[in-house]
């Protein structure tokens, strides 16, 4: 019974749900958008580039708040806070998706790019937490979905700061999990494999199981209504690269050395 009971809240019905979605202008958080659109919820869109969240806004006029923001300002971020409030009286849901990634060695450690990664990755995050957090804890209720990698589970190569602010995050959600249980406040973490979109079109290497992010959206809202904490897909790969994870220093490096010299 105790192995078997999600660790959140489990959710039945996303109509009049307020969600807020950080990072919705491309990728897996506009198919996050669109899939619980499509399933009633009303949606703030939160992202630099305007164009595509409009679009879909026009699809779905009356539950679709458009608010662009830089997420290293935390003026904007405030401002989009005020903004929900304002258009739905409520926010029910933030689900966190903005990240910057660039393939860098560590021997190259681009300062410049470690940075651009760090704040929207991690700053960012805390920007809209730090808001968010407190309200949630006045009104004991909320639902925090953090948007971490697989990439945070070990050190990988090439990942230096990408795979640093991952790693920073599954933490943080552990932290947030057991100390916002207590306020009736829901954390999940998801820790994709390889979705297609313009992050992954970085990669020169081949990425095994790589899906769509209509399929990896699919993945994170069965994994919120069934009130998991680590939402993680595609299962195969990632349990994996969980597996891999728990290796003593020795056999791990053995065993991602071998992996980067054999793939293409
Ligand atoms: N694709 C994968 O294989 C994969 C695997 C594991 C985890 N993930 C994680 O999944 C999440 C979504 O990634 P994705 O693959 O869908 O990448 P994506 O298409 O590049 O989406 C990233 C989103 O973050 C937003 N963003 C970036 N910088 C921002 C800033 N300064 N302020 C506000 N928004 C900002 C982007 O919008 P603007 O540029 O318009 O601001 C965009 O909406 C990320 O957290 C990523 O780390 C992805």
């Amino acid at each position: 019974m105790f192995l078997r009971h999600p660790l959140n809240q489990s959710i039945e019905e996303w109509k009049g749900l307020s969600v807020w979605v950080v990072g919705g202008s491309s990728g897996i958080g506009l198919s996050v958008a669109m899939n619980l659109l499509k399933k009633g919820a009303n949606v703030t869109l939160t992202a630099r580039t305007s164009r595509p969240m409009e679009d879909l806004a026009r699809k779905f006029p009356s539950q679709t708040l458009v608010s662009p923001a830089d997420v290293r300002e935390k003026n904007q971020v405030e401002h989009c806070i005020r903004n929900m409030y304002e258009k739905w009286k409520t926010v029910d849901v933030l689900i966190y998706l903005a990240a910057s990634y660039s393939p860098i060695l560590a021997s190259e450690f681009d300062n410049e790019v470690n940075k651009e990664i760090l704040d929207v990755n991690l700053t960012g995050f805390l920007n809209t937490a730090s808001v968010l957090v407190p309200k949630f804890c006045k009104s004991t209720s909320g639902r925090i979905v953090i948007v971490s990698s697989v990439a945070g589970y070990r050190g990988l190569p090439n990942s230096l700061m990408y795979g640093a602010t991952k790693a920073a995050l599954i933490n943080l959600a552990e932290t947030m999990y057991l100390d916002l249980r207590p306020f009736g406040i829901s954390v999940h973490l998801v820790t994709p494999g390889f979705v297609k979109t313009r992050l992954t079109n970085k990669n020169s290497f081949a990425m095994p199981m790589i899906i769509n992010p209509d399929k990896a959206a699919e993945n994170i809202v069965k994994g919120m209504e069934q009130g998991r904490f680590e939402i993680h897909f595609p299962k195969i790969f990632t349990i994996i690269m969980k597996t891999i994870a728990i290796l003593p220093y020795r056999m791990y490096f053995y065993i991602i050395d071998f992996i980067v010299k054999t793939r293409v």
